[in-house]
């Protein structure tokens, strides 16, 4: 457990009576060396003493939201920016509720709402209670609006004398989930750049040139990449979709200013892949006034537009360059063509001629190929397929890079 030394550890104390063996976890945790600070709800404080949990952790143990003294030392956004990782243990089903629905009305929900710290609970209640439809329902639903992690519970027997799932995890556990967190990871160190979506290429001020891509294979990559340990910058054009926890997102309309958002995070960039679909040509003069509607035909001169990634390729001290190609038709030999064409390390062939994978769907079937040899993976969602691409990337990274 030598990956928790230094690591500053929020524990969040819920009113349960598991809540006594949190003494044991803080002793853990500061015993290998991380740095502990302790949040109780009131519930808490009846199962266990603040002065225990002070005495262990050896820092001052918060548990008002309104209390001036306490915020005239560590107030509680100060707590929130200050942990690396908060693990809410035992969590209650009362805490879990008042999660889901963002009720900000104590201390720890406040600050779990605050932090962008990773977050994990260990739910603990009475095995009817954790059945509960409503409980199952409320942790669904916290998952879908936040990357929460949920660990346990355990079965077994239970202080009421019920038996079955409900019991927290053991404290030795919780701090050893807790070590693995800070793992080091495929990508940690790196930083990685991904064009996401597609580009509109203006027509007048309200008509414009564009395609389906929904920007899900970039956004998961972004994912993918942010839970590898990399830094993400993430490149789109317009889609509706919510930005990745702790990814970097940049909104740009056109491949030219695509174009000028990758290049400007270009020296910081190690890895490069790119998944938007960006449109080949553009409109030779965007007209100023909407275009009126009087003429049986009309014909838009369209010229090319710069090809970002073959521009990212071409550059001295390039990053490693992944590239996606959408074929419908002999995917690899086309694939191929644009690896060495475009001069890149890796490109990901997606066959867009059916409409449950490719474009604009959840779901994705890939080959990865590289100089050497060509890897394929049948259909899946594009956020396992994004894992594999990491995967692939990180096995692949020169030692230099
Ligand atoms: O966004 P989704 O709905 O999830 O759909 C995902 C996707 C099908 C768009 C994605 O998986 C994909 O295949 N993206 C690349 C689409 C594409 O434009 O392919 P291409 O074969 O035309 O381009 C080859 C490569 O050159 C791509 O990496 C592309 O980003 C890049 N390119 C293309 C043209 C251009 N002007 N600049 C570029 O950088």
């Amino acid at each position: 457990m030598q990956r928790l030394t230094n690591k500053r550890i929020l524990l969040g104390i819920t009113g349960g009576i598991a809540a006594y063996k949190t003494a044991e976890l803080v002793r853990a945790l500061v015993t290998h060396g991380a740095q502990v600070r302790v949040v109780m709800t009131d519930g808490a404080k009846e199962f266990i003493t603040p002065l225990t949990l002070q005495a262990l952790s050896g820092n001052p143990v918060h548990h008002s939201l309104l209390d001036p003294e306490a915020e005239a030392g560590m107030g509680h956004i100060e707590l929130a920016k200050w942990a690396d990782f908060i693990l809410v243990a035992p969590a209650s089903a009362n805490f879990i509720a008042r999660m889901t629905s963002g009720m900000g009305n104590d201390l720890l929900t406040t600050l779990c709402l605050a932090s962008i710290a990773p977050l994990a609970i260990a739910p603990a209640m009475n095995q009817a209670m954790w059945a509960d439809e409503i409980t199952q329902n409320n942790l669904k639903q916290l998952q879908s609006l936040k990357p929460v992690q949920i660990w346990g519970p355990d079965q077994g027997e239970q202080a009421c004398g019920d038996v079955g799932p409900g019991r927290m995890l053991e404290p030795l556990e919780l701090a050893r989930r807790l070590a693995e967190q800070f793992e080091r990871k495929v990508l940690s160190g790196k930083t990685i750049t991904i064009t996401a979506g597609p580009t509109r290429e203006a027509i007048d001020p309200v008509r414009y040139i564009s395609n389906h891509s929904s920007g899900k294979m970039g956004f998961s990559l972004a994912r993918a990449a942010q839970e590898a340990g990399a830094k993400v910058n993430l490149i789109s054009g317009p889609v509706h979709l919510p930005t990745p926890e702790r990814v970097h997102r940049t909104n740009v309309e056109s491949a030219q200013n695509m174009l000028d958002a990758v290049m400007a995070v270009l020296p910081e960039t190690d890895i490069f892949i790119g998944a938007a679909a960006v449109a080949d040509y553009r409109p030779a003069d965007v007209c100023d006034q909407k275009i009126k509607k009087n003429q049986d035909d009309m014909h838009i001169h369209l010229i090319k537009n710069p090809d970002i990634i073959a521009t990212v390729a071409a550059q001295d001290n390039r990053p490693f360059c992944v590239g996606f190609a959408a074929e419908t038709q002999d995917v690899v030999a086309y694939a191929r063509g644009k690896l060495e064409k475009k001069k890149l390390n890796m490109v990901v062939a997606n066959d867009v001629s059916s409409q449950h994978i490719g474009f604009n769907s959840d779901d994705n079937a890939i080959i990865i190929i590289d100089q050497d040899a060509s890897t394929e993976y049948s259909q899946a969602s594009k956020y396992v397929l994004s894992q594999k691409i990491i995967e692939h990337i990180a096995a692949k990274l020169p030692k230099d890079i």
